[in-house]
């Protein structure tokens, strides 16, 4: 039997221990957006620091950042003849309310039919582990052939910024031929994809102050303008009829698709049909010159997240609230600059913010948009460990989602990203009941063998 052979048995015979490892982090709550779960963090830092120690790693450490800790970790026994391979992860995860939506607790991983359900089973403790899993089953059968570092984050999901400083702070130790990201995911279950392309973001929250107290609607209403109106009147103006957004400039460094860009999404299945299934929605809305899939990844929007003001208790209570706030972030796409987009949004409300109310608008965090080499060694290793396990070559497709590591990556150390993972688009990933398809992630790991054997 081939080296590679054996590892992949190695990986079916260990699927039950692979499985206790994601229920083991699954059960940390690391929610790296509230300051409550810094401990879980620290917590699934160590849980990730330990597992790297198990498997053999190297000068494993858990290293501080302005945020949340990177754990790093590497084997370069290889030699030097041999590349290098970063796989990077985040053990951070997202907030899980509404928690009365879940059918089971969130963290607890529970396995129903083919599916694991917990957060961050798919996005991306699942894609974690593996990873480790691929990587455990290679080093007790014939040895690694290429030379590893890990680079784990903990600040994903909240825009990655101060990884970009720890980057650029260690550029010899993070030097690397390529990085394998499996953070995003699949099409389907039976179409192995590989993503070339991400959108940036920019992640603000406005605020509209009125009255200094919450006022009696009855004794003031009429005369004062109301916060919680103010608010969505300016968001109301934020887009146009056909869904096209209206801050000056916004446009104005959009990168347009190419004519075969546009010819390849056609061909995507990722069709209208696609996303109506996916959403549930009884119609899709947009850019009418756009189809679906290209109004997702190809161009950028503008979104509410969320909005609040006055009273929304049980019952009534007839008052003219003293404020509202609405979380706001734009998707964007090369060559949109986040601050750039700040301006925007600060010029629309100088221009449009009527005077009888006080505004306050604040960057919480930003990602860069990114476009990743498809000729690259590393997506032909990929693609060729997909051909193998799948039978299939793989779809390539942009995606709407952002990580912020790829650009940080290409900036400050020019290691491009395979981009990749076994998540699929009904994970309900950001939302409850969160999932992973079982056997598409164990079809995943034998696919990540191959691809360190291919490259
Ligand atoms: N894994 C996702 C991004 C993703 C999803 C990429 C699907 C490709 C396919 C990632 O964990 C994520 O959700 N990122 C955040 C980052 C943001 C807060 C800067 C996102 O996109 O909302
Ligand atoms: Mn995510």
């Amino acid at each position: 039997m081939s080296t590679v052979q054996q590892a992949v048995e190695y990986a079916r015979k260990n699927q039950d221990k692979f499985l206790d490892d994601l229920k083991a982090i699954v059960a940390i709550p690391s929610i790296s957006t509230t300051p409550e779960n810094k401990s879980d963090m620290d917590r699934a830092a160590e849980w990730m620091a330990s597992r790297l120690r198990n498997l053999g790693m190297n000068n494993v450490q858990i290293m501080p950042t302005g945020g949340p800790p990177v754990v790093y970790g590497e084997w370069l026994d290889a030699g030097k003849n041999r590349p290098t391979v970063m796989v990077y992860g985040h053990y951070d995860v997202q907030p899980v309310d509404p928690l009365d939506l879940w059918d089971t607790p969130p963290f607890e991983a529970i396995t129903r039919g083919d599916n694991m359900f917990g957060r961050g089973t798919s996005d991306m403790k699942g894609q974690v582990v593996a990873s480790l899993s691929a990587v455990e089953s290679i080093i007790n059968t014939g040895g690694l052939p290429v030379n590893l570092k890990w680079l784990l984050e903990g600040e994903e999901e909240i825009g990655s910024e101060h990884l970009g400083e720890f980057i650029q702070k260690h550029k010899e130790l993070l030097k690397a031929d390529v990085c394998l990201n499996p953070d995003a995911g699949m099409i389907s279950a039976d179409l192995p994809t590989i993503t070339y392309g991400l959108r940036g973001l920019i992640y603000m929250e406005l605020r509209i102050y009125g009255p200094s107290r919450d006022l009696h609607s009855g004794l003031f209403g009429g005369t004062v303008h109301n916060p919680a109106q103010a608010i969505i009147e300016l968001i109301a103006g934020m887009h146009d009829k056909n869904g096209t957004i209206t801050l000056p400039g916004f446009y104005a460094n959009v990168r347009k698709l190419s004519d075969q860009e546009r010819k390849d999404m056609a061909q995507l299945p990722t069709n209208e049909k696609f996303f109506l299934e996916q959403t549930g929605v009884p119609a899709l809305w947009g850019e009418p010159e756009f189809i679906p899939i290209e109004r997702t990844s190809g161009r950028p929007t503008l979104e509410v997240n969320g909005l609040l003001s006055g009273f929304t208790g049980e019952g009534s209570k007839t008052v003219l609230p003293a404020w509202a706030m609405a979380k706001i972030s734009c998707r964007l796409v090369p060559d949109q600059t986040p601050m750039e987009i700040f301006k925007c949004m600060q010029a629309y409300l100088e221009a449009n913010a009527p005077r009888d109310i006080r505004w306050e608008l604040k960057n919480l965090h930003t990602a860069g948009a990114a476009i990743t080499d498809i000729k690259s060694a590393g997506v032909q290793a990929m693609s060729k460990a997909f051909e193998t396990v799948w039978g299939k070559r793989p779809l390539f497709k942009r995606e709407g989602g952002s990580i912020g590591v790829v650009v940080q990556l290409q900036e400050y150390v020019g290691v491009e990203s395979v981009l990749t993972g076994f998540g699929l688009p009904e994970d309900n990933v950001h939302s409850p009941n969160e999932k992973l398809h079982l056997p598409t992630w164990r079809r995943g790991i034998e696919a990540l063998i191959h691809f360190f054997h291919n490259f």
